[in-house]
Protein backbone atom coordinates (compact mmCIF):
# COMPACT_ATOMS: atom_id res chain seq x y z
CA UNK A 1 0.00 0.00 0.00
CA UNK A 2 1.46 3.14 -1.03
CA UNK A 3 1.61 5.94 1.56
CA UNK A 4 -0.88 8.24 -0.66
CA UNK A 5 -3.15 5.23 -0.38
CA UNK A 6 -2.79 4.83 3.07
CA UNK A 7 -3.25 8.20 3.47
CA UNK A 8 -6.87 7.95 1.86
CA UNK A 9 -7.88 5.31 3.70
CA UNK A 10 -6.96 7.33 7.32
CA UNK A 11 -9.08 10.25 5.95
CA UNK A 12 -11.65 7.78 4.82
CA UNK A 13 -11.89 6.42 8.51
CA UNK A 14 -12.04 9.60 9.91
CA UNK A 15 -15.01 10.45 8.15
CA UNK A 16 -16.56 7.67 8.92
CA UNK A 17 -16.16 8.10 12.70
CA UNK A 18 -17.47 11.70 12.17
CA UNK A 19 -20.57 10.48 10.53
CA UNK A 20 -23.86 10.11 12.29
CA UNK A 21 -22.93 12.71 14.67
CA UNK A 22 -23.87 16.20 14.88
CA UNK A 23 -21.73 19.24 15.24
CA UNK A 24 -22.70 22.73 16.39
CA UNK A 25 -19.94 25.42 16.54
CA UNK A 26 -19.99 28.85 16.99
CA UNK A 27 -17.42 32.00 16.98
CA UNK A 28 -17.73 35.47 17.85
CA UNK A 29 -16.27 38.41 19.62
CA UNK A 30 -18.03 36.79 23.32
CA UNK A 31 -17.39 32.81 22.23
CA UNK A 32 -15.86 30.22 20.82
CA UNK A 33 -17.62 26.86 21.12
CA UNK A 34 -17.89 23.79 19.70
CA UNK A 35 -20.94 20.87 20.55
CA UNK A 36 -21.18 17.12 19.40
CA UNK A 37 -23.66 15.41 19.64
CA UNK A 38 -25.06 11.79 19.20
CA UNK A 39 -28.21 10.03 20.39
CA UNK A 40 -27.90 6.19 21.05
CA UNK A 41 -30.85 3.89 21.26
CA UNK A 42 -30.38 2.09 24.49
CA UNK A 43 -31.56 -1.57 24.16
CA UNK A 44 -32.02 -2.39 27.85
CA UNK A 45 -33.65 0.82 28.88
CA UNK A 46 -35.50 1.06 25.09
CA UNK A 47 -34.77 4.64 25.78
CA UNK A 48 -32.57 7.71 24.17
CA UNK A 49 -29.14 8.53 25.32
CA UNK A 50 -27.79 11.63 24.31
CA UNK A 51 -24.35 11.83 24.06
CA UNK A 52 -22.49 15.30 24.35
CA UNK A 53 -19.04 16.40 23.87
CA UNK A 54 -19.30 20.12 24.87
CA UNK A 55 -16.13 21.85 24.25
CA UNK A 56 -15.30 26.28 24.82
CA UNK A 57 -12.16 28.41 24.63
CA UNK A 58 -11.56 29.48 27.89
CA UNK A 59 -9.81 28.60 30.98
CA UNK A 60 -10.60 25.31 33.30
CA UNK A 61 -11.45 27.62 36.16
CA UNK A 62 -13.40 30.47 34.89
CA UNK A 63 -16.95 30.49 33.77
CA UNK A 64 -19.75 27.91 33.24
CA UNK A 65 -20.98 26.60 30.22
CA UNK A 66 -24.20 25.06 29.33
CA UNK A 67 -26.55 23.11 26.87
CA UNK A 68 -29.96 22.53 26.99
CA UNK A 69 -32.77 21.05 24.49
CA UNK A 70 -35.47 23.22 24.23
CA UNK A 71 -36.05 26.54 22.37
CA UNK A 72 -36.06 28.57 25.51
CA UNK A 73 -34.90 28.56 28.78
CA UNK A 74 -38.54 27.97 30.34
CA UNK A 75 -39.33 23.69 30.26
CA UNK A 76 -35.54 23.27 28.66
CA UNK A 77 -33.78 20.77 29.71
CA UNK A 78 -29.99 21.98 30.86
CA UNK A 79 -26.73 20.27 30.94
CA UNK A 80 -24.57 22.47 33.24
CA UNK A 81 -20.60 22.14 33.61
CA UNK A 82 -19.46 23.65 36.72
CA UNK A 83 -15.68 24.18 36.95
CA UNK A 84 -13.87 24.91 40.31
CA UNK A 85 -10.42 26.43 41.09
CA UNK A 86 -8.92 22.82 41.09
CA UNK A 87 -10.58 21.91 37.74
CA UNK A 88 -12.50 19.36 39.42
CA UNK A 89 -15.50 19.76 37.03
CA UNK A 90 -19.57 18.59 37.56
CA UNK A 91 -22.27 18.25 35.42
CA UNK A 92 -25.47 19.75 36.63
CA UNK A 93 -28.92 18.50 35.30
CA UNK A 94 -31.41 21.80 35.62
CA UNK A 95 -34.66 23.15 34.82
CA UNK A 96 -36.81 26.10 35.16
CA UNK A 97 -40.02 27.56 34.37
CA UNK A 98 -39.05 30.86 33.32
CA UNK A 99 -35.68 32.78 32.72
CA UNK A 100 -33.79 32.89 35.78
CA UNK A 101 -31.83 30.68 38.22
CA UNK A 102 -32.81 26.91 37.13
CA UNK A 103 -32.81 24.41 39.73
CA UNK A 104 -31.75 20.86 40.00
CA UNK A 105 -34.74 18.60 39.80
CA UNK A 106 -33.83 15.10 40.48
CA UNK A 107 -36.65 13.04 40.72
CA UNK A 108 -37.88 15.07 37.64
CA UNK A 109 -35.28 15.20 35.03
CA UNK A 110 -33.49 11.80 33.13
CA UNK A 111 -30.27 10.52 35.05
CA UNK A 112 -27.47 11.96 33.52
CA UNK A 113 -23.29 11.67 34.16
CA UNK A 114 -20.06 13.68 33.55
CA UNK A 115 -18.01 11.08 31.39
CA UNK A 116 -15.18 12.93 30.72
CA UNK A 117 -12.97 15.97 31.44
CA UNK A 118 -10.56 17.09 28.89
CA UNK A 119 -8.86 20.02 29.91
CA UNK A 120 -6.16 19.83 26.34
CA UNK A 121 -4.68 23.28 26.57
CA UNK A 122 -5.02 26.62 28.85
CA UNK A 123 -7.65 27.81 26.25
CA UNK A 124 -9.62 25.14 25.50
CA UNK A 125 -11.56 22.65 27.07
CA UNK A 126 -14.22 19.79 26.71
CA UNK A 127 -16.49 17.85 28.82
CA UNK A 128 -18.56 14.85 27.83
CA UNK A 129 -21.52 13.74 29.44
CA UNK A 130 -24.36 11.35 28.91
CA UNK A 131 -28.04 11.38 29.02
CA UNK A 132 -29.69 8.16 29.84
CA UNK A 133 -33.12 7.86 28.37
CA UNK A 134 -33.32 11.27 27.26
CA UNK A 135 -36.48 10.76 25.30
CA UNK A 136 -38.20 10.83 28.53
CA UNK A 137 -37.97 14.24 28.69
CA UNK A 138 -41.09 16.44 26.93
CA UNK A 139 -38.80 18.73 24.94
CA UNK A 140 -36.50 16.23 23.64
CA UNK A 141 -37.46 14.53 20.48
CA UNK A 142 -34.81 12.12 18.77
CA UNK A 143 -36.75 11.68 15.24
CA UNK A 144 -36.85 15.41 14.78
CA UNK A 145 -35.16 16.86 12.07
CA UNK A 146 -34.89 20.41 13.02
CA UNK A 147 -34.92 20.23 16.79
CA UNK A 148 -34.28 23.52 19.07
CA UNK A 149 -31.33 23.49 21.00
CA UNK A 150 -29.82 26.44 23.14
CA UNK A 151 -26.33 26.66 24.86
CA UNK A 152 -25.03 29.73 27.04
CA UNK A 153 -21.93 30.73 28.25
CA UNK A 154 -20.65 32.47 31.40
CA UNK A 155 -16.98 34.08 31.04
CA UNK A 156 -16.15 35.25 34.51
CA UNK A 157 -18.03 33.49 37.41
CA UNK A 158 -15.09 31.52 39.58
CA UNK A 159 -16.25 28.67 41.95
CA UNK A 160 -14.03 27.37 44.74
CA UNK A 161 -15.65 23.96 44.92
CA UNK A 162 -17.53 22.55 42.08
CA UNK A 163 -20.85 21.42 43.58
CA UNK A 164 -23.91 20.64 41.08
CA UNK A 165 -26.30 22.80 43.20
CA UNK A 166 -23.79 26.07 43.13
CA UNK A 167 -25.39 28.96 42.00
CA UNK A 168 -24.56 30.40 38.84
CA UNK A 169 -24.24 34.21 37.62
CA UNK A 170 -26.14 35.12 34.84
CA UNK A 171 -25.12 34.09 31.17
CA UNK A 172 -23.08 36.78 28.99
CA UNK A 173 -24.22 34.91 25.41
CA UNK A 174 -26.16 32.54 24.34
CA UNK A 175 -28.11 31.13 21.47
CA UNK A 176 -31.08 28.92 20.08
CA UNK A 177 -29.48 26.45 17.53
CA UNK A 178 -31.10 23.83 15.26
CA UNK A 179 -30.35 20.10 15.26
CA UNK A 180 -31.12 17.38 12.84
CA UNK A 181 -31.58 14.74 15.75
CA UNK A 182 -32.21 12.00 12.24
CA UNK A 183 -28.80 12.17 11.52
CA UNK A 184 -27.42 11.48 15.21
CA UNK A 185 -27.69 7.86 15.50
CA UNK A 186 -24.25 5.94 16.15
CA UNK A 187 -23.25 4.11 13.06
CA UNK A 188 -24.13 0.46 12.79
CA UNK A 189 -21.66 -1.62 15.03
CA UNK A 190 -20.17 1.03 16.96
CA UNK A 191 -20.39 1.20 20.71
CA UNK A 192 -22.55 4.57 21.76
CA UNK A 193 -20.15 7.64 22.76
CA UNK A 194 -19.83 11.04 23.37
CA UNK A 195 -18.50 12.04 19.42
CA UNK A 196 -14.93 13.93 18.61
CA UNK A 197 -15.17 17.94 18.39
CA UNK A 198 -13.50 18.41 15.50
CA UNK A 199 -13.37 22.17 15.32
CA UNK A 200 -11.91 22.27 11.99
CA UNK A 201 -15.21 20.82 10.93
CA UNK A 202 -17.11 23.58 11.62
CA UNK A 203 -20.95 22.56 12.11
CA UNK A 204 -22.23 19.66 10.30
CA UNK A 205 -26.07 18.85 10.98
CA UNK A 206 -27.17 21.70 12.41
CA UNK A 207 -27.56 25.34 11.29
CA UNK A 208 -28.59 28.56 13.16
CA UNK A 209 -31.66 28.37 11.53
CA UNK A 210 -34.59 26.15 11.97
CA UNK A 211 -34.64 23.63 9.08
CA UNK A 212 -36.82 24.95 6.05
CA UNK A 213 -38.55 21.88 6.41
CA UNK A 214 -41.12 22.61 8.51
CA UNK A 215 -42.03 25.85 6.54
CA UNK A 216 -41.38 28.31 9.42
CA UNK A 217 -38.45 30.55 9.17
CA UNK A 218 -37.69 30.47 12.48
CA UNK A 219 -34.87 32.98 14.35
CA UNK A 220 -32.98 32.64 17.31
CA UNK A 221 -35.80 33.88 18.76
CA UNK A 222 -37.86 32.81 21.99
CA UNK A 223 -41.48 34.10 20.89
CA UNK A 224 -43.65 35.45 23.46
CA UNK A 225 -42.47 34.52 26.67
CA UNK A 226 -43.38 35.63 30.41
CA UNK A 227 -40.53 38.36 30.18
CA UNK A 228 -41.96 39.76 27.45
CA UNK A 229 -45.06 39.89 28.80
CA UNK A 230 -43.92 41.77 31.55
CA UNK A 231 -41.79 44.33 29.50
CA UNK A 232 -45.00 45.05 27.36
CA UNK A 233 -47.14 45.62 30.67
CA UNK A 234 -44.95 48.02 32.25
CA UNK A 235 -43.68 49.76 29.20
CA UNK A 236 -47.20 49.75 28.58
CA UNK A 237 -48.02 51.24 32.36
CA UNK A 238 -45.10 53.06 32.54
CA UNK A 239 -44.09 55.09 29.07
CA UNK A 240 -47.43 55.54 28.00
CA UNK A 241 -50.65 54.82 31.13
CA UNK A 242 -48.82 57.31 33.47
CA UNK A 243 -47.64 59.93 31.77
CA UNK A 244 -51.24 60.59 29.83
CA UNK A 245 -52.64 59.95 33.11
CA UNK A 246 -50.27 63.10 34.19
CA UNK A 247 -50.77 64.75 30.73
CA UNK A 248 -54.69 64.93 31.10
CA UNK A 249 -54.26 66.27 34.77
CA UNK A 250 -53.14 69.75 33.74
CA UNK A 251 -55.46 70.03 30.28
CA UNK A 252 -58.36 71.82 32.03
CA UNK A 253 -60.74 69.37 30.30
CA UNK A 254 -63.72 69.13 32.68
CA UNK A 255 -63.70 65.51 33.77
CA UNK A 256 -59.80 65.24 33.78
CA UNK A 257 -59.95 64.66 37.57
CA UNK A 258 -61.81 61.48 37.02
CA UNK A 259 -59.84 60.79 34.06
CA UNK A 260 -56.84 61.07 35.61
CA UNK A 261 -57.57 58.55 38.72
CA UNK A 262 -58.84 55.99 36.28
CA UNK A 263 -55.72 56.00 34.27
CA UNK A 264 -53.68 56.01 36.81
CA UNK A 265 -55.61 53.14 38.24
CA UNK A 266 -55.31 51.47 34.80
CA UNK A 267 -51.60 51.67 34.72
CA UNK A 268 -51.28 50.45 38.10
CA UNK A 269 -53.07 47.22 37.55
CA UNK A 270 -50.91 46.73 34.16
CA UNK A 271 -47.77 47.57 36.28
CA UNK A 272 -48.52 44.91 39.35
CA UNK A 273 -49.76 42.30 36.91
CA UNK A 274 -46.29 42.99 35.02
CA UNK A 275 -44.21 42.71 38.12
CA UNK A 276 -45.90 39.50 39.32
CA UNK A 277 -45.68 37.58 36.27
CA UNK A 278 -41.56 37.91 36.70
CA UNK A 279 -42.08 37.88 40.73
CA UNK A 280 -44.30 34.39 40.62
CA UNK A 281 -41.28 32.42 39.76
CA UNK A 282 -38.43 33.98 41.41
CA UNK A 283 -40.43 33.38 45.12
CA UNK A 284 -41.49 29.91 43.41
CA UNK A 285 -37.65 29.34 43.08
CA UNK A 286 -36.52 30.95 45.97
CA UNK A 287 -34.53 33.22 43.70
CA UNK A 288 -34.78 35.74 45.79
CA UNK A 289 -30.74 37.13 45.24
CA UNK A 290 -31.82 37.73 41.69
CA UNK A 291 -33.87 40.87 43.27
CA UNK A 292 -30.67 42.42 44.06
CA UNK A 293 -29.63 43.38 40.12
CA UNK A 294 -30.05 45.98 39.07
CA UNK A 295 -33.38 46.15 37.28
CA UNK A 296 -35.18 44.05 39.64
CA UNK A 297 -34.19 46.20 42.25
CA UNK A 298 -35.18 49.26 41.08
CA UNK A 299 -38.08 47.85 39.97
CA UNK A 300 -38.80 47.14 43.43
CA UNK A 301 -37.68 51.14 44.52
CA UNK A 302 -40.71 52.21 42.05
CA UNK A 303 -43.44 49.51 42.92
CA UNK A 304 -42.66 50.91 46.54
CA UNK A 305 -43.14 54.38 44.81
CA UNK A 306 -46.14 53.70 43.07
CA UNK A 307 -47.78 52.50 46.67
CA UNK A 308 -46.95 55.84 48.15
CA UNK A 309 -47.84 57.41 45.20
CA UNK A 310 -51.19 56.01 45.55
CA UNK A 311 -51.53 57.48 49.30
CA UNK A 312 -50.30 60.90 48.33
CA UNK A 313 -52.93 61.48 45.65
CA UNK A 314 -55.38 60.32 48.32
CA UNK A 315 -53.76 62.94 50.68
CA UNK A 316 -54.02 65.60 48.90
CA UNK A 317 -57.26 65.02 47.52
CA UNK A 318 -58.48 64.82 51.03
CA UNK A 319 -56.90 68.13 52.09
CA UNK A 320 -58.14 69.98 48.64
CA UNK A 321 -61.59 69.09 49.58
CA UNK A 322 -61.14 70.46 52.86
CA UNK A 323 -59.60 73.82 52.16
CA UNK A 324 -60.00 73.65 48.40
CA UNK A 325 -56.22 74.74 48.10
CA UNK A 326 -52.78 72.29 47.69
CA UNK A 327 -50.82 71.33 50.72
CA UNK A 328 -47.65 69.82 51.23
CA UNK A 329 -48.85 66.27 49.68
CA UNK A 330 -49.84 68.22 46.68
CA UNK A 331 -46.62 68.85 46.31
CA UNK A 332 -44.88 65.52 46.70
CA UNK A 333 -47.62 63.42 45.04
CA UNK A 334 -46.08 65.60 41.52
CA UNK A 335 -42.79 65.22 42.12
CA UNK A 336 -43.08 62.16 43.41
CA UNK A 337 -44.78 61.24 40.11
CA UNK A 338 -42.39 62.94 37.82
CA UNK A 339 -39.28 61.07 40.05
CA UNK A 340 -41.76 57.49 38.86
CA UNK A 341 -41.54 58.59 35.11
CA UNK A 342 -37.89 59.28 34.91
CA UNK A 343 -37.18 56.02 36.78
CA UNK A 344 -39.63 53.63 35.24
CA UNK A 345 -38.66 54.77 31.59
CA UNK A 346 -34.67 54.03 32.70
CA UNK A 347 -35.76 51.29 34.08
CA UNK A 348 -37.80 49.75 30.46
CA UNK A 349 -34.28 50.56 29.07
CA UNK A 350 -32.59 48.96 32.04
CA UNK A 351 -34.94 45.71 31.22
CA UNK A 352 -34.01 45.94 27.78
CA UNK A 353 -31.02 45.47 28.25
CA UNK A 354 -31.29 42.87 31.14
CA UNK A 355 -33.18 40.82 28.87
CA UNK A 356 -30.64 41.16 25.55
CA UNK A 357 -33.83 42.46 23.27
CA UNK A 358 -33.37 42.78 20.34
CA UNK A 359 -32.53 46.75 18.50
CA UNK A 360 -35.97 46.90 16.78
CA UNK A 361 -37.39 46.69 20.51
CA UNK A 362 -34.26 49.52 21.74
CA UNK A 363 -35.80 51.42 18.83
CA UNK A 364 -39.57 51.61 19.85
CA UNK A 365 -38.35 52.33 23.61
CA UNK A 366 -36.27 55.55 22.13
CA UNK A 367 -39.14 56.54 20.00
CA UNK A 368 -42.03 56.52 23.16
CA UNK A 369 -39.24 58.50 25.30
CA UNK A 370 -38.67 61.07 22.82
CA UNK A 371 -42.56 61.34 22.82
CA UNK A 372 -43.04 61.26 26.26
CA UNK A 373 -40.37 63.74 26.95
CA UNK A 374 -41.83 66.14 24.34
CA UNK A 375 -45.23 65.67 25.06
CA UNK A 376 -44.17 66.16 29.36
CA UNK A 377 -41.60 69.36 28.74
CA UNK A 378 -43.02 71.23 25.80
CA UNK A 379 -46.77 69.76 25.01
CA UNK A 380 -48.13 69.45 28.58
CA UNK A 381 -46.93 73.25 30.51
CA UNK A 382 -47.89 74.69 27.32
CA UNK A 383 -51.53 73.84 27.65
CA UNK A 384 -51.21 74.56 31.39
CA UNK A 385 -50.28 77.96 30.65
CA UNK A 386 -53.17 78.48 28.58
CA UNK A 387 -55.85 76.59 30.78
CA UNK A 388 -54.16 79.19 33.16
CA UNK A 389 -53.90 82.21 31.00
CA UNK A 390 -57.68 81.44 30.26
CA UNK A 391 -58.96 81.20 33.81
CA UNK A 392 -57.15 83.69 34.77
CA UNK A 393 -58.85 86.13 32.37
CA UNK A 394 -62.26 85.02 33.25
CA UNK A 395 -62.23 85.06 37.57
CA UNK A 396 -60.20 88.12 37.49
CA UNK A 397 -63.80 89.80 38.04
CA UNK A 398 -64.72 87.06 40.72
CA UNK A 399 -61.65 86.14 42.50
CA UNK A 400 -58.54 88.34 44.03
CA UNK A 401 -55.95 88.18 46.05
CA UNK A 402 -53.68 85.26 47.14
CA UNK A 403 -56.79 82.89 46.43
CA UNK A 404 -56.71 83.14 43.11
CA UNK A 405 -53.53 81.35 41.92
CA UNK A 406 -54.84 78.00 44.19
CA UNK A 407 -58.11 77.77 42.41
CA UNK A 408 -57.29 78.52 39.43
CA UNK A 409 -53.91 76.15 38.91
CA UNK A 410 -56.20 73.85 40.98
CA UNK A 411 -59.51 74.51 38.20
CA UNK A 412 -59.49 70.96 36.44
CA UNK A 413 -60.04 69.74 40.19
CA UNK A 414 -63.42 70.04 39.77
CA UNK A 415 -65.30 66.98 41.55
C1 LIG B 1 -28.53 1.88 28.97
O1 LIG B 1 -29.10 2.68 30.01
C2 LIG B 1 -28.70 2.36 31.32
C3 LIG B 1 -29.41 3.29 32.26
O2 LIG B 1 -30.76 3.39 31.96
C4 LIG B 1 -27.20 2.45 31.48
O3 LIG B 1 -26.81 2.08 32.77
C5 LIG B 1 -26.51 1.61 30.44
O4 LIG B 1 -25.13 1.81 30.51
C6 LIG B 1 -27.00 1.94 29.04
N1 LIG B 1 -26.42 1.06 28.07
C7 LIG B 1 -25.49 1.46 27.21
C8 LIG B 1 -25.03 0.42 26.24
O5 LIG B 1 -25.05 2.58 27.17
Amino acid sequence: MTPTRLLLLGLGLLCTSALGAIQYCHKDELANICLGIVGAKNESSSGVDLYVTLGYEGTATTGWMAMGIGEQMAGALMFLIIADQSKNAVLSVRTTAGHFQPQEAPDKTPAAELLSINSQTDTWQEYAFVCYSCDSWATFNPTEKSHPLIWARELKQTFEVATSDARIHQHDHYSLFWADMTASAPDAGQAAAPPTVDRSKGTFGASDFGAPADGSESESDPGFTAARAHGLLLGFAFMILFPAGAAVFSTGYSKSFVAHVTIQLTAMVCAFSGVGLMLWPIIANNGFERLLEAHPALGSVLMALVGIQIWLGWWHHKNFVKYRRRTAPSFAHRWNGRLLLVLGTANTAFGLVFAKERASARMVWGTLAAVEAIVLLIVVPELARRKEQMEDASSKQKVEGDERGHLLSEGSHND
